[in-house]
């Protein structure tokens, strides 16, 4: 007996214990603040620190945000070892210094490079250091690799990021893999396995519709291009729709509780990306919806599909591990929807554990916080311009 009790003991502290394998990283969406959208170039250690401290005062990293990511401009050469130097005005006390006081308020600690020679700001890539970065990063305490595809000089992207990704690998250090290749070669046919997220679109905007020259695109756009990518989502590997940029002013209240809800919806990773010492409780309502942001971290991993195309109005459906199911209704025009919508008649077919025909489901609006009928009745509700109806069906 008393030898069974002591193998347990052992078992149970191998496993407690255990260092995550590299699958494990990302069970659900990763979840941070990256630097980039807001500040662009104008990174440094005291911004990141007072970026990780306004994590925890605002109650974000209680509602589960957890990664902390300088995004380009932090590096700024080689030495003749061919080390990566941070940027010694920037970040005087260096990047182990700043990791140790991220992982000292219970958040990691995010960075980022680029497969090509330069970053997209023209700083050292890895192309050619991968490894030696690796354990550099390492060595400093990163628990999340951002990389970019500039400079990128016709390699293979599937090679390119499988060098980093083994790099990664045996670096050490449980390291996140953010594949940044802008969904140019489809990296949700190949990613998995050798990172947890790949972007599947250029660059966000921070406004509803719009599309720019050199490919970056407002939140309906992108959108649009996750329609057919939910077969590729799922726990540990997810696609990327780009960082969050509620809060930043380009929006209205209703575009930015459109851009947060469908984020959630799809099972994207939800990276804020403004500034967080400064927020007004607009943005503070949307970033810390508990309600909204548990769709996104459904253990289950399922992206939203859409069920129901009408041109301007859309609405999706994202089955969750509960056995219940999150639906949005999104309207796309500059007119309120006033919708009429009879539950009997739909068709989410996908969703396999809830039976609107047979049984009857509580609708709990995840914005108002509240019950607004249930299954057996109409609803009838007005949905603002660009604006959503996000709801989920429980269980009486
Ligand atoms: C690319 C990426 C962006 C950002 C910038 C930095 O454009 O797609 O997300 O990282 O580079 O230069």
């Amino acid at each position: 007996m008393k030898r069974i009790f002591a193998l347990t003991i052992i078992i149970i502290s191998v496993f407690a214990g255990r260092a995550q394998t590299f699958e494990e990283l990302a069970p659900t969406p990763p979840m941070g603040w990256n630097s980039w959208n807001k500040f662009g170039c104008n990174v440094s250690e005291s911004l990141i620190r007072e970026m990780a401290d306004a994590m925890v005062l605002s109650g974000m990293r209680d509602a589960g945000y957890e990664y902390i990511v300088i995004d380009d401009c932090w590096q700024i050469s080689r030495d003749e070892q061919g080390n990566i130097v941070p940027d010694p005005e920037r970040f005087p006390s260096g990047m182990k210094a700043l990791a140790d006081y991220i992982h000292s308020l219970g958040l990691k600690f995010g960075i980022y490079s680029c497969a090509g020679s330069k970053t997209c700001q023209a700083r050292p890539g890895s192309r050619g250091y991968q490894f030696q970065d690796a354990r550099t990063y390492a060595s400093w305490g990163v628990d999340y690799l951002k990389y970019d595809w500039c400079y990128n000089e016709d390699q293979n992207p599937k090679a390119a990021y499988k060098t980093m990704s083994d790099a990664l690998k045996e670096c050490g250090r449980p390291i996140v893999f953010s594949i940044c290749e802008w969904g140019e070669s489809n990296p949700w046919e190949w990613a998995k396995g050798i990172g947890h997220l790949w972007r599947t679109t250029a660059d966000i905007r921070d406004c509803y519709q719009c599309v720019f020259d050199w490919g970056g695109l407002g939140v309906l756009d992108i959108i649009d291009k996750q329609v057919e990518l939910w077969r590729y989502a799922g726990p540990g590997h997810w696609n990327d729709p780009d960082m969050l940029e509620v809060g930043n002013g380009g929006m209205t209240e209703d575009e930015y509780i459109t851009h947060f809800s469908m984020w959630a919806m799809l099972a994207a990773p939800l990276m804020a990306g403004n500034d967080l010492r400064d927020m007004d409780e607009s943005t503070k309502m949307i970033l810390i919806n508990t309600d909204v942001i548990a769709v996104n971290q459904d253990t289950k991993g399922e992206q939203a599909r859409r069920f129901m195309d009408m041109g301007e109005h859309e609405i999706w459906a994202k089955s969750l591990s509960d056995g219940e199911v999150a639906v949005c209704f999104l309207n796309r025009t500059d007119k309120p929807w006033n919708l009429n919508y009879d539950w009997k008649k739909q068709t989410m077919y996908f969703v396999r554990d809830v039976n609107i025909r047979k049984n009857t489901y509580t609708v709990y609006d995840l914005w108002q916080h509240k019950t607004i009928g249930n299954t057996d009745e109409i609803l009838r509700e007005d949905i603002p311009a660009h604006g959503v109806l996000m709801v989920k069906l429980m269980k009486k």
